[in-house]
């Protein structure tokens, strides 16, 4: 078998994962729905979220990875040895590959914006109605559509054939830095236009009245996604990781810079959406329906608008990367493929899953399941389901079956020094990890399949409580396996 490859550096490391983290996930989705459910009090509960579930969760696939050198399936049967545990494993590079299908989709867009953008498009777009008009004849297009989704595509696949080290490090090292500049001349831009305080206050005052069951809830799954947690995306680059990594302040600071990065694209929208008079509830098409209007009427709004969808079409870019990688370790640890082949033949097979995705928006809208169509059905299973899913057992795998004694001692590994005369810092950590992260994705899982009771009204109680019983069968199973 060829050599592991390996980061060149921590700092390499961090910026690849933080890379994977960072993506439409922040730029598109966090500063709506922040707007959407309460402001400064969202974001206060979200960051709780992200502190008791989502670090301990990071921490823990990291470590799966670093540990074992393996993709998640391998990951999985390493520490196990159970074919329940395995599958879970493989369940996380099925994620993988629907979620790239999907979300290389919504970059497409992105991309397409950028040249949009560059042909100053958006000084042509008075009004918000202008502006959805013209998204929806875009998107309606199916060549346009297919065409900027095979684009981004290509950009995602070249990546990774590169390798680890010469394609996703060296291309977050481009990447990250440029996404952050252009992040701060978009946030000062914003902050100086005149009314931009609104803005502001939109965004920092909280609206307590806000909050309630179904809003944290949607923090808790937000937290999910926008981490990369829950289908081993971080564990694979968690095994490009040699021994000697600090894991938890690994983890924290890729934490922080994705909390940052999301705080940051909230205030550079929202100062310029007030600032021009704006609805700032645009929803999903605040950043293609509101957003283009904005820079249709503020000066310096041509180069602005182009700044903007490179932002978005970059972070979007490095997260891709990262769910073509999990596939494409998945082949070459398990299969023996070698890695040029594996990106050929997954990224193609992926790229033809994702085409009736992209054709949902045009000649296959009326196809629906449901109300569904192609694209929601994808977009539900992983996002709704398998993500959540995986991070429950990830969680309850590294503290029940592994064991968290066992596993402590490999996050000791590089990391001698946090952990040292810290009995307390173990402690809460075992307790994050062991009971509050399971109980409260848990929650969240039910929360999300509940979403899906209306649809599929006749077979829902009969497979969940299949999947629950086989679910909890597998952990009695391999609990007992590995106790002898
Ligand atoms: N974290 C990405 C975002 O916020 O857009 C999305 C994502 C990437 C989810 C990679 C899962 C993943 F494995």
């Amino acid at each position: 078998m060829a050599k592991r490859e390996h980061w060149g550096s921590k700092f390499g490391f961090v910026l690849a994962a933080s890379g994977s983290a960072i993506g439409l996930g922040n730029i598109w989705k966090f500063p709506y729905i922040a707007g959407e459910n309460g402001g400064a009090a969202f974001i206060f509960v979200y960051l709780i979220c992200i502190a008791i579930v989502g670090l301990p969760v990071m921490i823990a696939e990291i470590l799966m990875g670093r540990t074992t050198q393996r993709n998640p399936v391998g990951a999985f049967r390493k520490l196990s040895g159970s074919k329940f545990w395995t599958a879970i494993g493989g369940l996380g590079i099925l994620a993988g590959f629907i979620i790239l299908s999907f979300y290389a989709v919504i970059a497409g867009w992105s991309t397409g914006y950028m040249i949009e953008a560059l042909r100053g498009t958006f000084s042509t777009l008075g009004t918000a109605e202008q502006a959805s008009s013209h998204f929806n004849s875009l998107v309606g297009d199916p060549t346009w559509m297919i065409g900027f989704y095979t684009i981004f595509f290509v950009f995602t696949m070249a990546v990774v054939y590169l390798g680890v080290k010469d394609g996703i490090e060296k291309g977050s090292k481009i990447m990250m830095p440029i996404l952050f500049v252009i992040l701060i001349i978009l946030m000062i831009k914003g902050i100086s236009l005149k009314g931009s305080g609104e803005g502001l206050v939109f965004l920092w005052k909280p609206d307590w009245s806000k909050i309630n069951g179904q809003s944290v809830l949607i923090a808790l799954g937000h937290a999910f996604f926008t981490l990369s947690l829950g289908m081993g995306a971080l564990m694979t680059y968690g095994s490009y990781l040699n021994k000697k990594t600090n894991i938890p302040t690994a983890a924290l600071q890729i934490v922080f810079l994705d909390t940052l990065i999301a705080i940051m694209a909230g205030v550079a929208i929202f100062t310029a959406v007030f600032a021009t008079g704006q609805d700032p509830a645009g929803g999903p098409g605040l950043i293609f329906n509101t957003l283009t209007v904005v820079f249709g009427s503020m000066t310096g709004g041509y180069i602005f608008g182009v700044l903007f969808f490179v932002l978005l079409t970059v972070a979007a870019l490095t997260s891709a990367i990262s769910l073509l990688e999990v596939v494409v370790a998945y082949f070459v640890d398990e299969k023996g493929w070698s890695r040029h082949r594996a990106v050929l033949v997954l990224g193609l097979l992926v790229f033809i899953f994702g085409i009736p995705s992209a054709l949902s928006f045009n000649l296959l809208a009326e196809v629906t399941y449901n109300d569904m169509t192609f694209f929601d059905i994808v977009d539900f299973i992983a996002s709704n389901v398998l993500l959540p899913f995986g991070g429950l057992l990830i969680s309850i795998f590294v503290a029940w079956i592994w064991g968290f004694d066992k596993a402590l001692i490999k996050l000791k590994d590089g990391a001698e020094n946090i952990f040292r005369d810290r009995p307390l810092l173990i402690s809460t950590f075992k307790v994050f990890l062991k009971y509050i992260a399971p109980v409260m994705i848990f929650i969240v899982f039910l929360n999300s399949i509940s979403l899906l009771e209306s649809a599929i009204e006749q077979v829902k109680n009969y497979w969940i409580i299949l999947v629950l019983v086989i679910v909890i069968l597998g952990i009695i199973l391999s609990r007992n396996r590995m106790k002898k």
